[in-house]
C-alpha cells in the first residue's frame, strides 16, 4: 500500500496540453476517483502513474519513491483497463496466473526470486474465491459473460499484490444492472484489501457511490478534490456544480443577484405565482415522470430551470405561472468571469 503524489505534473502531446500542472495526493489506502468529461486528461494521468507515458514536467511519487525514472514493471502497481485484454487462448486460471510468471519477490535477506508454482496456485485460489470465480477457472474468456471477464481482469490485477490499483473505466462495458452490482463488489474488494485505488470515470454516479474522495478534472486542470458530499454540497466552481447531479445544478442569471446563481433541482419548491419571498417567478413547461419523482421544467426569464418534485405534489399545468422558493443556504453564487464560487 502506498500514497501516490502528483507534483506539478504537465503532459503535452505536441502543442496540446493533456494534463496541466496537476498537483494531487492520493492517500495511502484511499479509493480516489478521477472524474471529468471525455478528453479532460484522466487516462493520461493514470498512464503517467503506471509509467506508460512520461510527464513533460513535474514529478510522481509512489510511497516514498520518486518513480520518474522507473520502468512500468518496477513500479509495483496494477492497471485494469476498460477492455479487459484477457488472453483468449488461455483458461481463466492461466489468465490470472500470467502476471505472476514474470513477477519477482524479495526475500528478507535481499535476494530476489520468482514465485513458485505452489505460491502462484495459492494466489489464484485466493483471488478466485474473493471474486466468486472458483467454478470458472477452467473456462476460456469466450465462454464468460462481460461481468465474469471483468472479475477475471480484477483477479489478475490482485494476484500481483500491487502497492496500488489503477482502473480506467473498468465497468463501462457492462450493462446497467451489472455495473451496479460490480460497483458494490469493487467497494467491498477495496475494504478487504485496503489497497490504494485510483479509478477513472466520466460517470458521476460511479464517482459518488464508490469514492472516498473525488478529484474533478476539466481540460487537463484539477478543479476540486473532496469527499462526494463536499464536492456536491460546496462545488468550487460552475463546472463542478454542473458536472455533478442528475439533473445537474440549475445555474442562471437573476435580477438583483451578482454573478451566476446556482440551485439544485431538489432544493426548489414551487408555489403559486405571487408567493412572498420567492427567488424568482417562472412559467411551467414539460413534466417528466420517473416513477419515484417528477422533473418539472420551468422557464425563468428565458432560462431553463429543472425542479425535482415528489410524485404526490400537485400536477403543474403547462403554461402556468409559478414562484420558485429556495432557502438561502441552498443558493450558490459563481463569479461572472471565472465561474469560481463566491461565498
Ligand atoms: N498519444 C496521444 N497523442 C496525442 N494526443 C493525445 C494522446 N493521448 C491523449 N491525447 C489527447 O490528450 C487529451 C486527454 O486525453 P485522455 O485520453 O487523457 O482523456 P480522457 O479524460 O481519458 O478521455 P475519455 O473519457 O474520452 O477516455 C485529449 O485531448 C486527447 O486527444
Ligand atoms: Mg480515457
Amino acid at each position: 500500500m502506498s500514497s501516490i503524489v502528483f507534483e506539478g505534473i504537465t503532459k503535452r502531446f505536441g502543442d496540446a496540453v493533456a494534463v496541466d500542472d496537476l498537483s494531487l495526493e492520493v492517500r495511502d489506502g484511499e479509493f480516489l476517483v478521477l472524474l471529468g468529461p471525455s478528453g479532460c486528461g484522466k487516462t493520461t494521468a493514470l498512464r503517467m502513474i503506471a509509467g506508460l507515458d512520461a510527464p513533460s514536467a513535474g514529478s510522481i511519487r509512489i510511497g516514498d519513491r520518486v518513480v520518474d525514472d522507473l520502468e512500468p514493471a518496477e513500479r509495483n502497481i496494477s492497471m485494469v483497463f476498460q477492455s479487459y485484454a484477457l488472453y483468449p487462448h488461455m483458461t481463466v486460471a492461466r489468465n490470472i496466473e500470467s502476471p505472476m510468471l514474470a513477477r519477482k519477490v524479495a526475500a528478507p535477506d535481499g535476494t530476489v526470486r520468482k514465485l513458485t508454482k505452489a505460491e502462484r496456485s495459492q494466489r489464484i485460489a485466493e483471488a478466485a474465491a474473493g471474486l466468486g470465480l472458483e467454478d470458472l477457472l477452467d473456462r476460456k474468456p469466450a465462454a464468460l459473460s462481460g461481468g465474469q471477464r471483468q472479475r477475471v481482469a480484477l483477479a489478475r490485477a490482485i494476484v500481483g499484490r500491487p502497492e496500488a490499483f489503477l482502473m480506467d473505466e473498468p465497468l463501462s462495458n457492462l450493462d446497467a444492472k451489472l455495473r451496479v452490482a460490480t460497483r458494490a463488489e469493487l467497494v467491498r474488494l477495496h475494504e478487504r484489501l485496503g489497497t490504494t485505488i485510483v479509478y477513472v470515470t466520466h460517470d458521476q454516479v460511479e464517482a459518488m457511490t464508490m469514492a472516498d474522495r473525488v478529484a474533478l478534472l476539466d481540460a487537463g486542470r484539477l478543479q476540486q478534490v473532496g469527499t462526494p458530499q463536499e464536492v456536491y454540497d460546496r462545488p468550487a466552481n460552475r463546472f463542478v456544480a454542473q458536472f455533478l447531479g442528475s439533473p445537474p445544478m440549475n445555474v442562471l442569471r437573476l435580477d438583483g443577484r451578482p454573478g451566476w446563481t446556482g440551485v439544485r433541482p431538489e432544493h426548489v419548491e414551487l408555489a403559486p405565482a405571487g408567493a412572498p419571498g420567492a427567488l424568482a417567478e417562472g412559467v411551467v413547461g414539460a413534466t417528466e415522470w420517473l416513477g419515484h419523482e417528477r422533473h418539472v421544467h420551468v422557464e425563468v426569464a428565458g432560462q431553463p430551470v429543472i425542479v425535482r418534485e415528489p410524485v404526490d405534489a400537485p400536477v403543474r399545468a403547462p403554461g402556468g405561472a409559478v414562484a420558485l422558493l429556495v432557502v438561502p443556504e441552498h443558493l450558490h453564487g459563481f463569479d461572472d468571469d471565472t465561474g469560481a464560487r463566491i461565498t
